[in-house]
This record gives C-alpha cells, structure tokens and sequence, in this order.
C-alpha cells in the first residue's frame, strides 16, 4: 500500500514536527519524574493497583509492596512462580543435592545448640520441592514435613501459610525462608505459633540487607517487626547465615505457659 503517498501534506509535517520535538519531550519526562518512581518503572510487575497498606503491620522496617488487588490476584502469581515447569525442573536436578547440602548444614547447627533433634515433629513452611525436608530427613529428623500450594508428594503437602492445614500444637520444630511471600505476615506468624507445641522452636531465614525477587510480597528492613508479631514467643538468636541470598537466621521458641485468656504470659 503506497498510504505515505496519499498522506495530505499537511500530516507529513505534522508527524515531522512531532519526531524532531521527541527527544525533548522525553527528556522534559524523564526529568520531571520523582526519584522513587523511576526505579519502579522498570519492571512491569509494580503495577500501580490500590492496595492495603493498613491492613497489615506497615511499620517503617516491614511494608507490603503494592500491586495485590486481592487475596486471588496474590495466590495466582505464586502459583505462576510454583508451577513454571523450568523452576520446578531445575529445583528437582541442578539444585537438588547443592541445596539439600546446605540446608542440611542449617539444620546440624540447630542440632548442635539443641533447638532440634532427630525427635522432633517437623514443618517447613512454602518448601516448595522440599528440598529442607529432604535435608532434615537425612540428618535424623525423621518426621518431618513440608507445605507449599502446590504439593510435591511425598515430601510436600498442599497448604497455605496464611491458613496451617494442621491442627493446635503440632510441631516441635518449624522453618521456613519465605517470609518474604507473605502477603499477611501477621496471620504467617500466628499460624506458626498456632500449630508449634509450646516450648517450640521457629527458624527464620529473611534477607535485610537487599530486596528479594519480583514474587515478593513484602520487604523486610529489619528483625523489630518480627519480634513484635512473635508475641508469644522469646527471641533465642539472631545470627548471620548465607542461605540463597538470605543473609539472617532469626530463632524463636514458643512459650510454654499459656494464660486462660490465651495471651502468653509467665502467669
Ligand atoms: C483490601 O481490602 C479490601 C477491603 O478491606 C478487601 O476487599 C481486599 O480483598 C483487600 N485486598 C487485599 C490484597 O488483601
Ligand atoms: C540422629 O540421626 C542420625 C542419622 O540417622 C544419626 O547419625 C544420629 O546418631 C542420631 N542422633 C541421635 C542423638 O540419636
Ligand atoms: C487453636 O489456637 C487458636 C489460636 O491460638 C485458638 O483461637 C483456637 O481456639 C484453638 N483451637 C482449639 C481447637 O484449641
């Protein structure tokens, strides 16, 4: 089609005006915009969608990213993460045995201060293709389990962290290095200390010092908002590890007694 030949004179000027005004309209743009935004900008995944930022603990050191429209629209992009069939084959070959190797070396050391041993119930929470229960399994701690929204049998179990498919006072031992999935970090939380027996013992792996991947729900800036939500557990230590661009091991443990109103209280 020869459409540039029966264009009106008047357009050809009109679109060459436009095309040599381009450059300093973009850098009219580029300069007006603030600072925070341009960071943003550049991944298509923040979008800019209400959110509730009030719903949750939104002190200065946690903040939920925006972007989640509702409880569905979050289930569905981990489940794009869980799912991608490349992840999930790379989980299963590459990453297997390297991974199992250090998890296992978290855990010897957990051994070691005795917060586990081979006789404890154990969970771990978003375990994905359950490479941590593998690790713990081959270290003694047979009974161990763990859940993620998509199962991996017999290693993982179909469950969300925001609602624990297991009954009060389960487990001697929890872990998990997905704190920055949760989109209610306050329900992750009571559902850990929901299900742990008292006196039980909750492992935290979290990365303070950078941000972690685009499927993040929230950002995590240091251990104060999680002290403050274990509200019925002490804090036994905050150590640092090197674990998968995790850099801060965090350890609770459950108190043990239990006032009548359901408040943790040392009566
Ligand atoms: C935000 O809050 C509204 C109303 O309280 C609720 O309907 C909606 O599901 C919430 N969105 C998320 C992502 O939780
Ligand atoms: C725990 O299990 C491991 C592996 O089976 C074993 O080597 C170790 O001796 C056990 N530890 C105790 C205290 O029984
Ligand atoms: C389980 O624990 C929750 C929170 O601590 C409590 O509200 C609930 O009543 C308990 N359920 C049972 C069956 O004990």
């Amino acid at each position: 089609m020869k459409t540039t030949q029966t264009k009106p004179l008047i357009l050809r000027y009109f679109l060459l005006s436009l095309l040599l005004s381009l450059p300093f309209l973009l850098l009219l743009l580029f300069s007006f915009q603030p600072h925070h935004l341009r960071r943003t900008t550049t991944t298509s995944e923040q979008t800019q969608q209400p959110n509730n930022h009030t719903t949750t603990s939104s002190s200065e050191d946690l903040r939920i990213r925006p972007g989640y429209s509702s409880y569905e629209n979050y289930i569905k992009r981990q489940l794009g993460k869980t799912l991608n069939p490349k992840l999930r084959k790379i989980w299963t070959t590459r990453d297997w045995d390297r991974k199992i190797q250090v998890f296992s070396r978290f855990f010897d050391e957990l051994k070691k201060k005795n917060l586990l041993s081979n006789s404890s119930k154990s969970l771990c929470i978003g375990a994905r293709v359950g490479q941590e229960v593998e690790a713990l399994k081959r270290i003694g701690v047979s009974d161990s389990v763990g859940i993620d929204l998509v199962p991996y049998p017999p290693l993982v179990l179909e469950g969300d962290f925001h609602n624990q498919p297991f009954q009060n006072e389960t487990f001697d031992f929890e872990f998990s290095n997905v704190f920055d999935h949760a989109l209610y970090p306050e329900n992750f939380v009571s559902e850990i200390e929901r299900t742990l027996k008292p006196g039980g013992v909750c492992v935290i792996h979290v990365a303070l010092s950078r941000r972690s991947d685009k499927f993040s729900a929230n950002d995590l800036y240091s251990v104060k908002p999680l002290v403050k939500m274990f509200k019925g557990s002490e804090l036994v230590h905050v150590h640092q590890v090197d674990g998968f661009g995790l850099d801060t091991e965090v350890v609770f443990r459950k108190k043990q007694i239990k006032a009548i109103d359901g408040s943790s209280s040392l009566v």
